[in-house]
């Protein structure tokens, strides 16, 4: 059989049975079928999610004359097809479905999805799943379907949706049911059910239910895929609980191989978000690549540690080695944004930043007894800091013991914590991107990467600097109106104004 040939007469024979038909009488059944690029680059994916050697039970609830069963053929061996199952409602599109793929596995049902009775072994359920259901609006459904459908749902997946549930939501719903462990399932659906109320319960399933993995708008102006997709997506999830610290990729506009834009959300931010469109990618408008994400949403922000006296804490190499100081108590620091004259920080083989002012901070969380028995030229320092009060200064005193610092791990971006718009450089916030192991004092912001992002960066060090370079368009006007400015013009931020600064989502991962 030629698979491209058989695509083609496929598509001339899915447009005449559509044009037998009325559009009111398509609209009932949702008969809309996938264009032939989109199914190919549906399955083209669904390809690089699955393990090469994987055997492929298929299932498609909603075949029409078999869009994606024939990209499936395309992209998989015929020995790698164990099963190929699909449902299809209406004889119309059905006996010729059953016609065109005489000759090859699929088991055609030409039967009503939601009323079949699931396999009840693991092993026998699809392992693959890809649809596109129907988008029968429940103003087109009866009361008694409705609460047949409502009814199945709950019985067979426990999800209770709504009256105003479009049939798509229970052909979703249902499916959990067809579906092996660990399966994979791409379904191309509205992006409204990411935003409208009745779309919370299968939210809340895609969430905690099922790991989600990816979800794709497309480009409403993009027309590589006709005007069928107007408004929608593709929801790929795999049959399994998610992982901790799960991220989600959203990707907009292009293909599904080829996205334009793509960021990463995790499962807790999601959760709390009532409307997925909000993350700009998933709205199907065009402006929306433009909206603005707050640096809270990325970064867990906070000052840099206070050591209550920097003159004594915070040591040159100099004078560690005139005191001897045990090098296990000391961490780089940097000194402060006066005397820092780049913006990058390189690290050298330690980790310890290149920079001409190196400077390192003293901290040690052993009990005094300890350190005078074990360390002694430190506890000769430290009892330099008993003779000049600085154990008795505020900050000091409210930590056991007063020469232990507070935590704070080195962080990939700074931020000045305060300035002037005269200097120099005439801009009163910097960031400053770091390689190195170094923490901050107070006089910098930390921003550490939210686990989303955290992992990307991770995965993709070269990100790093799309990162920095996004914060570093920030303009001086946003931070200025988020921060407080003080007599003489000096500008302070702190961390939760920070936070609360636009970052605009130019980058691949913004
Ligand atoms: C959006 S079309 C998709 C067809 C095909 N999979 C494709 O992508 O081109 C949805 C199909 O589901 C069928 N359908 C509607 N209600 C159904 C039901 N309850 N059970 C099975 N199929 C149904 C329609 O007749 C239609 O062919």
């Amino acid at each position: 059989m030629n698979l491209t040939t058989t695509e083609s007469i496929r598509t001339l024979r899915q447009l005449q049975l559509d044009s037998a038909k009325t559009q009111t009488e398509r609209n009932k059944l949702g008969q809309f079928a996938t264009p032939t690029a989109l199914a190919a680059d549906i399955l083209k994916y669904a390809k690089t999610l699955l393990p090469t050697d994987q055997k492929i039970r298929f299932l498609d609830p909603a075949l029409g004359t078999g869009a994606f069963y024939s990209a499936l053929l395309q992209q998989f061996s015929l020995s790698q097809i164990v099963e190929a199952i699909a449902y299809e409602i209406d004889p119309h599109y059905g006996d010729e479905a059953i016609e065109l793929w005489r000759d090859t596995p699929l088991q055609l049902n030409i039967a009503d999805f939601t009323k079949a009775v699931p396999p009840n072994s693991d092993n026998t359920k699809a392992n693959l799943l890809i649809c596109n259901p129907p988008y029968v609006r429940h103003h087109h459904l009866s009361r008694v379907e409705k609460l047949r459908l409502q009814r199945v749902t709950e019985q067979t997946a426990g999800i209770k949706l709504s009256q105003l549930a479009s049939l798509y939501c229970h052909f979703l719903c249902i499916s959990d049911a067809w579906m092996a462990t660990d399966g994979l399932a791409g379904w191309l659906i509205p992006t409204g059910l990411m935003d409208v109320n009745y779309g919370q319960p299968i939210k809340d399933y895609l969430l905690n239910r099922v790991t989600l993995l990816r979800i794709h708008c497309f480009d409403p102006v993009d027309v590589q895929f006709e005007d069928a997709l107007v408004s929608s997506a593709v929801v790929w999830f795999k049959k399994a609980l998610p992982p901790a610290n799960h991220a989600v990729e959203f990707t907009y506009g292009g293909s599904l191989t080829e996205p334009k834009m793509s960021v990463m959300m995790s499962l807790e931010s999601l959760r709390g978000t009532a409307k997925w469109t909000k993350f700009g990618l998933v709205s199907g408008r065009v402006s929306s690549q433009e909206q603005p994400l707050k640096l809270k949403d990325l970064f867990t922000i906070k000052r840099g540690l206070a050591t209550g006296a920097n003159d004594f804490f915070v040591l040159t190499p100099e004078q560690i080695s005139a005191y001897q100081l045990p090098s296990e108590f000391l961490q780089p620091v940097l000194p402060s944004p006066r005397l820092l004259s780049v913006d990058e920080i390189e690290a050298d083989g330690l980790g310890n930043p290149i920079l001409v002012h190196q400077l390192f901070l003293l901290s040690c969380d052993l009990p005094p007894d300890v350190v005078k028995a074990k360390y002694p030229s430190l506890w000769e320092y430290l009892q330099m800091g008993v003779g000049q009060g600085i154990c008795d200064r505020y900050l000091c005193k409210h930590r056991s013991p007063w020469y232990a610092q507070e935590k704070r791990p080195p962080s990939p971006f700074l931020c000045t914590y305060m300035g002037r718009q005269d200097t120099g450089r005439g801009r009163p916030f910097r960031f400053i991107l770091n390689h190195s192991r170094a923490t901050a004092t107070n006089v910098y912001l930390m921003l550490y990467p939210k686990p989303a992002l955290a992992k990307v960066l991770l995965e993709k060090p070269k990100l790093l600097k799309e990162v920095w370079s996004a914060l570093d368009r920030i303009s001086d006007e946003a931070l200025m109106g988020e921060g407080r400015v003080y007599g003489g013009g000096l500008y302070k931020l702190e961390p939760r104004e920070l936070g609360n600064a636009l970052v605009k989502k130019t980058c691949e991962l913004l």
